[in-house]
């Protein structure tokens, strides 16, 4: 099978990395990739985020299959466009992206399929802004009601600072906060069916004990001990199963990956929102314990075929995943840092996300830089190996947190 995948950070070098692991693919095309997918992969300066361009590459390659990996594409249509031509696209359609693309219409979604969620107002003045935070009362959970690469969400204490976050995003959603532990779990959806993914954990802040502002993602780990056994059947049941459904009613069947952002409350499970794309870096800990060959799954997925495909297979004990981010990150990332890594390990190796060559070196170009694998027996098995590569990484202008798998 060849394969087309779109995208290029520390997903997509994840998810490269299990497409070539699986006997049944034989070529693995990326565009625009990175130093990392160059490795396993023949890369393609193609934007992912133009229909016309894409569609040309895969119909020029014949390639069987395309996988996408951010939203910016799904959002722009790619998936249609690729569908229209008759290729087998992983990866929703631009109606059913609106699920990660507008908060709002998530929110009508879930209430219209019985998903429980937090409760939300819809607000564009600052009068509506200031009855919906004092309704629901500190912490303010401030959601800007567009994409925005997983940086759009604000949790504060601080009024002031909730306002601002509010005024800035134009069209906003202000939610009752949810206690709890969030956890999140990701489903391959084939329009009709879904196979859930092990549950995993990420870690959004930028800085140790859950300290400074919100990332994309600085780490993660699954699955997850302390939660209940049963907890992926019931976001099945409670969340995917009954979403799928809603959208086919609608007329927008969704394919790809259901991605479930979960609160475990003290009143129950809730969702905190969806996402319609792999989770970035949870992917990269996710994938690490597939034993299922994936290309075939998520072929089969996008040919509404899941039922030919058997529950997925995992090895035993748990992986995690660290970031490293270039010194600015979330803000303003210090490019252009040089980079030596060092050989991968049987049970740790080293995923890009923001790399180039520059000259025959390899140098930072993004916030999210690299991501760490480790696998293990158990969580602290995974977090000592994930570590102890990364003290080998050499990379001066990077930082990480060095809590990533211990409980918070
Ligand atoms: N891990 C958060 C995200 O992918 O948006």
């Amino acid at each position: 099978m060849k394969i087309l995948l779109l995208g290029s950070g520390g997903r997509e070098h994840a998810l490269g990395r299990a497409l070539v692991a699986d006997p049944s693919v034989t070529e693995l095309h990326a565009a625009p990739g990175n130093p990392g997918l160059a490795a396993i992969a023949t890369l393609h300066s193609t934007d992912p985020a133009s229909p016309v361009a894409v569609v040309d590459l895969a119909q020029l390659l014949h390639v069987d299959l395309v996988v996408i990996g951010p939203e910016a594409p799904l959002v722009a249509g790619v998936a249609d466009a690729l569908r229209d031509v008759g290729i087998d696209t992983f990866g929703p359609g631009k109606e059913a992206a609106v699920l990660e693309g507008s908060k709002a219409f998530a929110k009508e979604v879930m209430q219209a399929a019985g998903v429980p969620t937090a409760d939300a107002r819809v607000c564009m003045t600052r009068g509506e802004i200031e009855a919906a935070l004092d309704e629901f009362g500190a912490p303010y959970v401030v959601k800007n009601d567009g994409l925005a690469a997983g940086k759009g969400v604000v949790v504060t204490d601080d009024r002031v600072e909730a306002i601002a976050h509010a005024e800035s995003c134009g069209r906003v959603v202000i939610e009752d906060f949810l206690d709890g532990p969030e956890a999140s779990l990701f489903a391959i959806c084939d329009g009709e069916r879904a196979l859930p993914l092990l549950p995993a954990q990420d870690y959004k802040r930028v800085g140790d004990n859950d300290e400074g502002p919100n990332t994309g993602g600085m780490g993660a780990y699954c699955p997850l001990p302390w939660a209940d056994e049963g907890l992926a059947q019931q976001v099945m049941d409670e969340v995917i199963n009954p979403t799928l459904a809603e959208m086919c009613r609608r007329g927008t069947p969704f394919v790809g990956l259901l991605y479930a952002g979960l609160a475990l409350t003290s009143k129950g499970l809730r969702i905190v929102e969806f996402n319609v794309r792999f989770g970035d870096p949870e992917t990269q800990a996710v994938l690490a314990l597939l034993k299922t060959p994936l290309a075939g799954v998520l072929h089969a997925a996008a040919r509404g075929e899941l039922d030919t495909v058997g529950e997925l297979e995992w090895r035993d004990g748990a992986a995690l995943v660290v970031v490293e981010a270039a010194e600015g990150y979330p803000g303003l990332p210090q490019p252009g840092g040089a980079i030596n890594l060092p050989e991968d390990e049987p049970d740790a190796y080293v995923l890009h996300a923001g790399t180039r060559v520059d000259d025959g070196q390899l140098v930072a170009a993004g916030g999210r830089v690299l991501g760490i694998v480790g696998r293990g027996a158990d969580v602290d098995a995974a977090r000592a190996n994930a570590y102890g590569l990364l003290d080998r990484v050499d990379y001066a202008d990077g930082f990480h947190r060095t809590d990533i798998g211990i409980p918070h």
